[in-house]
């Protein structure tokens, strides 16, 4: 039966198209609507959204957080990644999170709505702030380390700052790329110069991918996105090394800055779902990387081939439910002897506990779309990048005081399992299979 019009547009603006991205796989984006109370639930998401209430978290560590767009070159090959790095301002907080009208059209093309529903989202969350000095100057006279992060399917480089935040927070530089794969929900290039300094921007959608196509697509597609994460690095080393380039996007942030501020020899690479894989391809590929964290990846793009070729320490730190039994098996497949291999799980945590999307969504409407588990997103966000810092000190061979959290890393505490549930006799559920990765796998 057809939904109504007027409920299903109301459902649409608030909250279809923060979860229908991330459940690509799910054929009944509207199973939701037949709750009752959808009306009372719809009042909650807009007052939230526009109250400003469900913010984005701060980050934890003791460097307040600047924040910038870079792009490099032109055409639908160039590099563009969001910069989360410290910063020597007081804190201002007034980076725009999502900054463009065109990714809420993204999204609502993604979810198969009229391009209405792009408007309305961009009135509902055009303006949220996330917190993060816009352009400030990079704290200079130290070396940071560089994490460079891979964002999921239906995604854009924008929508992990609780994560990238904190990271820079604690001192560390965070480029998050843009893939150029078709995998994003919407991204833009500049045709030439011309077009940069007229802001005349190209865009292009997400690809939509067809079935019996999508184990070619999406292997093509996670090895442009290693390239891509390798593509980042190198244009930023290249500023490291004096080699100056220029941002096409022409902003007030000086890219000379970056130069002999990062540590050339502790870089990272982190991604969530598709950014998952394409942090395992990514560590294969290049050897620059020298650690992985693959939040709750999806493994059905990745390679068999890998399996014994990443010598670089991996840690997998998986949601509650997302994962499907071969999907772990994979995963396993990455222990191989001598090699540091890490797993936890989140307990009641969701596949969308990693985005940001889980903090600007109340309560009620966000539990219902999956976008938060049974956990606090806060606790959720914070147990992940606290253990991700506690896996990168220890591999990146930092001096900093985030071996604190090391028990994280081995799933000791009461919100962890270690491992996947099925490793431990003592947790009742067995994981459920997703509609995400089960599918395909
Ligand atoms: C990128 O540009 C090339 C050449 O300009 C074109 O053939 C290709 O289809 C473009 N790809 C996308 C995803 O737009
Ligand atoms: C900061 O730490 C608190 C307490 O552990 C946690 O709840 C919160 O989520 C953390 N924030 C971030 C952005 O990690």
């Amino acid at each position: 039966m057809a939904p109504p019009i007027l409920p299903v547009l109301f459902c649409l603006v608030c909250c279809l198209p923060l979860v229908r991205p991330f459940h690509w796989q799910d054929p009944s984006p509207f199973d939701f609507i037949k709750s009752s109370a959808w009306l009372h639930k719809v009042k909650v998401a807009i007052t939230t959204a526009r109250s400003g209430h469900s913010k984005i978290p701060q980050g934890n560590g003791s460097y307040s957080v600047g924040c910038t767009d870079l792009m490099f070159n032109y055409g639908n090959k160039s590099t563009f990644m969001r910069l989360y790095y410290p910063t020597q301002d007081p804190d201002r907080f007034d980076t725009i999170w999502i900054p463009n009208k065109e990714y809420f059209f993204g999204l609502s093309k993604f979810l198969g709505t009229p391009r209405l529903i792009g408007n309305v989202l961009n009135f509902l969350y055009g303006s949220i702030k996330t917190p993060a000095n816009w352009n400030s100057p990079l704290k200079t006279g130290e070396k940071y380390p560089l994490i460079v992060f891979s964002h999921g399917l239906g995604a854009f480089r924008t929508i992990y700052s609780a994560i990238g935040i904190d990271l820079a927070s604690h001192g560390f530089i965070v480029a998050a790329v843009e893939h150029r794969d078709g995998s994003a929900s919407a991204t833009y290039y500049f045709e030439d110069q011309a077009a940069a300094e007229i802001k005349d921007r190209s865009w292009f959608y997400l690809k939509t991918v067809k079935q019996e196509e999508a184990e070619k697509v999406r292997k093509e597609q996670v090895q442009q996105r290693a390239k891509e994460c390798s593509q980042a690095l190198t244009a930023i080393l290249d500023i490291e090394h004096g080699r100056p380039k220029e941002n096409v996007l022409g902003s007030e942030f000086d890219v000379e800055q970056l130069k002999g501020s990062i540590d050339m020899n502790r870089i990272a690479v982190i991604g969530h779902s598709f950014g998952g894989a394409t942090v395992i391809h990514a560590l294969g590929e290049d050897r620059r990387f020298k650690c992985g964290i693959a939040l709750d990846a999806w493994m059905f793009p990745v390679s068999d081939d890998l399996y014994s070729k990443i010598p670089q320490p991996l840690f997998f730190i998986n949601s509650a439910k997302f994962q499907s039994p071969s999907a772990i098996i994979k995963m396993k497949k990455f222990y191989q002897p001598d090699k540091e291999r890490k797993m936890i799980t989140i307990r009641g945590s969701v596949h969308q506990n990693f985005a940001d999307f889980t903090f600007v969504t109340g309560k009620i409407i966000g539990t219902k779309l999956t976008l938060k588990g049974e956990i606090d997103s806060g606790v959720a966000i914070g147990l992940t990048n606290k253990a991700s810092l506690a896996f990168l000190q220890k591999h990146l061979g930092l001096h900093k005081d985030f071996d604190q959290w090391d028990s994280l890393v081995e799933g000791d505490n009461e919100n962890l399992i270690p491992g996947s549930p099925s490793d431990s006799v003592t947790q009742s559920p067995a994981p459920q299979s997703s509609t995400g990765s089960h599918t395909q796998n």
